[in-house]
């Protein structure tokens, strides 16, 4: 039996609640089609029996899962150049320069998704900053979804997705065999610290960062849910840090706290001074 309307209005809410994730009322089909599955899997009768499952238990393992469906994973390595190259060429050095004393560098990547833009950010580091060894790096990258993370922290990846910018000799370089797909080296995966974290949530104690991406996660959330987080991301951002965000991206806050680096449709923002 498909979901009942006032079942899936509970669910939308729930969904909100627990993630920011907005869901408006013509995503029904959409919602029934990705607890399809979960109802298959965890032996429910049918998709309408699964909302009621989940609405009984809002916090519960149901509801976790269908959030995993509903949150987008879509990704891909070195996702929009223009970010990628204002990192490269800007970013990075101007932190060389800054940081030369101290050498720290503390980055994170805000809904990492399946780990192709943290893993990019580091072979891009690894393949252009030398002088970086020796310094101090410490790269954190969260997602609300412990199953994209669990891949993420496999570093296993389709020769699909593996096509999906990934420049050959970094594949060579960076990737080894494994049956049909590809694995980042472990070198390169020991680099990064993947944890589960939900951004509408209590936040965990985090480092001062010097760079933050959070590309292409805010777009499902409220404009007020938005601000919240952009407050946060804006405490957790060093006076001299860079944010990323998704190429159609403003990080709007209550008092304008963001404004754009000098570089030209980079996606990058730094604190108003
Ligand atoms: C479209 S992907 C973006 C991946 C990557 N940043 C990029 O631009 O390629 C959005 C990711 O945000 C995550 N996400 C959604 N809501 C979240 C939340 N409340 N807290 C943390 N991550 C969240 C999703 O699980 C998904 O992996």
């Amino acid at each position: 039996m498909p979901i009942l309307q006032a079942d899936f209005d509970q669910i939308r809410k729930l969904v909100l609640e627990r993630s920011g994730i907005v869901l408006d009322s013509s995503k029904i089909a959409m919602v029934e089609q990705k607890m399809g599955p979960i109802a298959k899997d965890n032996g429910v009768s049918d998709t309408s029996r699964l909302a009621q499952d989940i609405l009984k238990n809002p916090s519960g393992s149901l509801a976790t899962k269908l959030i995993e469906e509903i949150a987008t994973p879509e990704t891909g390595f070195f996702r929009d150049n223009r970010a990628f190259k204002a990192l490269k060429e800007e970013v990075i050095p101007r932190i060389i320069e800054k940081r030369g004393v101290e050498r720290t560098l503390n980055i994170w990547s805000g809904g990492c998704s399946t780990g192709q833009e943290p893993y990019s950010i580091v072979m891009m580091l690894q393949e252009n900053f030398p002088q970086l060894k020796g310094w101090t790096i410490r790269f954190i990258a969260t997602d609300i979804s412990a199953k994209v993370l669990e891949r993420a922290r496999s570093g296993i990846y389709t020769q699909l997705e593996m096509n999906r910018g990934l420049p050959a000799p970094l594949l060579l370089k960076y990737f080894q065999k494994q049956g049909l797909q590809w694995q980042v080296k472990p070198a390169i995966r020991s680099l990064i610290e993947f944890r589960e974290f939900n951004l509408v949530n209590n936040w965990p104690p985090l480092p001062k960062m010097d760079i933050i991406f959070l590309r292409n996660v805010l777009v499902y959330f409220q404009p007020e849910t938005k601000r919240t987080v952009l407050g946060k991301v804006a405490e957790t951002l060093r006076p001299d840090g860079f944010l990323f965000m998704g190429m159609a991206e403003i990080p709007m806050t209550r008092d304008n706290k963001f404004e754009k680096l000098d570089v030209e449709r980079s996606g990058c923002f730094v604190l108003r001074q």
